[in-house]
This record gives C-alpha cells, structure tokens and sequence, in this order.
C-alpha cells in the first residue's frame, strides 16, 4: 500500500506517468467516469481549506466514486479528545483512500501509520502541500512543455509557505533549474531548505525586491502572506502587503512568463492582472483535479477500461 506524504513520495519516473495520466484525463474524462465506481474517499480536514478539499471531492466524483468526511475539526470527534492515530483507524473501515489536512507538521505521516488505506497528505501546518505540488507541476509542464531548464521565482511568505516547500523539494530533482528566493526578511526559505539546496548544488538567489529579478524568471509562484501561522498579529499586518504584484510591474517581466498562484489570493496579486494571459493560476486550479484524479486512480491501483 502507498501513501502521499512527500512529493519525493513518488520517482521523477512515476511522476512523469502520473502526469501523462492526468494529461490523458484532461482530454478523455468521459473514459475515467466510471473508474472508481463504488468507492469511497475520505477527506479529514481539521484545518480550513476550499480549494484542496473541494478539488479531491470533484476528481472522486469525476472519476464515479463517492466522498464523505468532515470539514472542520469541531465537528469531528479531534474536539472530544480523539486521536489521529484513531480518527484514521476508524476512518479506514468506512473508506478506500483518504485525503487528510492537518495544522500539525506530520499528522499525515502518524496518520499513515496507522491506517489501512493510502493516506494522502492534503496539507500538514507549514510543512508540505505535496498535491498542490503535483498541480503546480502538472500546470509548468502543460504550459512550458517541460519541468527542467527553468528559471523560478517564488515571492511571498517563503517561510511558513508548505507549498513553496514542497514545490522546491519537487523541482530541486529537474536538471538546470534556478531558484530565485523574493522575501522579506523575517519570511526567507528556513535554513534546512537552503541547506539542502547547497549540498545539491542547485543555483538561487535570495532578494527583497521583485523587480530585481521579474524579468530573468520562466515562473513566477507567488503566495499570500501565511496569517494563521503567524504568533503575532503585528507582524502579519506590517508583512502582508509587502508584495503587490500589477500591471506595472508586470511590464518587467517577460512575455512568456506565467504567474502562478496556489491560491487563496489576498492582495498580493492585483485583480486587474486577471485578464493577462500570463495569469494562469485560475488554470491551475483545472489541473489540480486533472491530477489528483490521476493521483486517486494510482493510489488505488485502478486503471481505466
Ligand atoms: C495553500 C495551502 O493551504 O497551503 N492553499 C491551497 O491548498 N491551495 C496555500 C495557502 O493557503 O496560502
């Protein structure tokens, strides 16, 4: 049995075939709409989500399965006490694959433990976010035609951001890639990220000012400023503007660059910017449920007919 806890989780090989599935979902779903008949998924989330959830819930049912599961931990029995160790044993006699979101760094890996069926991490505290990371590959490879020889920026909360996390782990496994770090100071890449990234070898740079570096990027994956995450609301307001990203700006960057988003927005993209066709985090949105249909039928070992 296998889970998604990482996106190192699954070899560049497999991700490869997992996007080549998704791909072939995009431009046949009627194919896949009855591959998980008489299934069920589980979504456990203690923490607020739209987007995540809603996507699982839509690839189940897109793909002819079923869903159940709580939304909010004070409707789920966390708020009498219970533990995720047997949350997921329960859940594991009611479902055939669950999705589970956490504000603690690491509920999914116990939850793995002890569960009967594949657990997928759908967001653990500021940890990882390994399925908006197959979105986010799945929406560069669909639009840049490859995942190597790219120049990335990531702006925003780059320290309590999971999915800038998760995306950089991801990407640090393609050849010729540069990372190009856009922070304030209190909100850089924590050090074990760095780290990591100097031992491999892999090129970045980190700066304060977006403009500095707006037009030698491929991508651009900007994030909002991480409020709950934040010990003191001071900070949160003195950061969460820091980025605002329009048209202006945009002027510096290139024209085949895309901006992508893993959305919730607050203020750091402007509306205005929408209607670019550089603007493709509405776009990315799709692919996450390309993808995690994908994701779904290969946890499960399904195939379609
Ligand atoms: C992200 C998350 O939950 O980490 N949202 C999402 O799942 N698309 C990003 C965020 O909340 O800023």
């Amino acid at each position: 049995m296998r889970h998604l806890l990482s996106p190192e989780d699954f070899t560049v090989q497999e991700l490869d075939q997992l996007f080549d599935l998704a791909a072939d979902i995009e431009s046949n779903m009627g194919r896949y709409a009855h591959v998980c008949d008489g299934r069920i998924l589980a979504t456990c989330f203690y923490e607020p989500s739209t987007r995540t959830r809603l996507s699982f819930e839509s690839a189940m049912h897109r793909l002819g399965g079923s869903v159940l599961g709580f939304a909010d931990a004070s409707n789920s029995s966390a708020s009498k006490g219970e533990s995720v160790a047997d949350t997921i044993r329960v859940v594991s006699c009611y479902s055939d694959i669950c999705a589970i979101r956490h504000p603690k760094e690491g509920a999914a890996a116990v939850a793995a433990q002890f569960s009967r069926i594949p657990v997928i991490n759908a967001g653990d505290g500021g940890h990882q976010h390994p399925t908006q990371t197959l979105t986010d590959l799945l929406t560069i490879r669909s639009l840049k035609g490859r995942l190597s020889e790219l120049s990335i920026g990531l702006c925003g909360d780059l320290k309590f951001g999971r999915t800038v996390h998760s995306l950089i782990h991801a990407m640090s496994r393609y050849a010729n890639i540069r990372f190009y770090f856009i922070s304030p100071p209190e909100l850089r890449v924590p050090d074990y990220i760095t780290d990591k990234l100097r031992e491999m070898n892999i090129p970045f740079e980190e700066v304060i000012r977006l403009e500095d570096v707006l037009g030698d990027l491929d991508l651009l994956y900007m994030t909002r400023v991480q409020k709950e995450r934040f010990f003191n609301e001071e900070d949160y307001i003195r950061l969460k503007d820091f980025y605002i990203l329009d048209e202006e700006k945009m002027r510096l960057a290139r024209e085949d660059m895309q901006i992508l988003h893993p959305l919730p927005r607050v203020n750091e993209i402007s509306v205005e910017l929408d209607k670019d066709p550089r603007a493709a985090y509405f776009r990315q949105v799709q692919y996450g449920v390309y993808v995690r249909m994908a994701l779904i039928m290969t946890l499960l070992s399904l195939k379609a007919e």
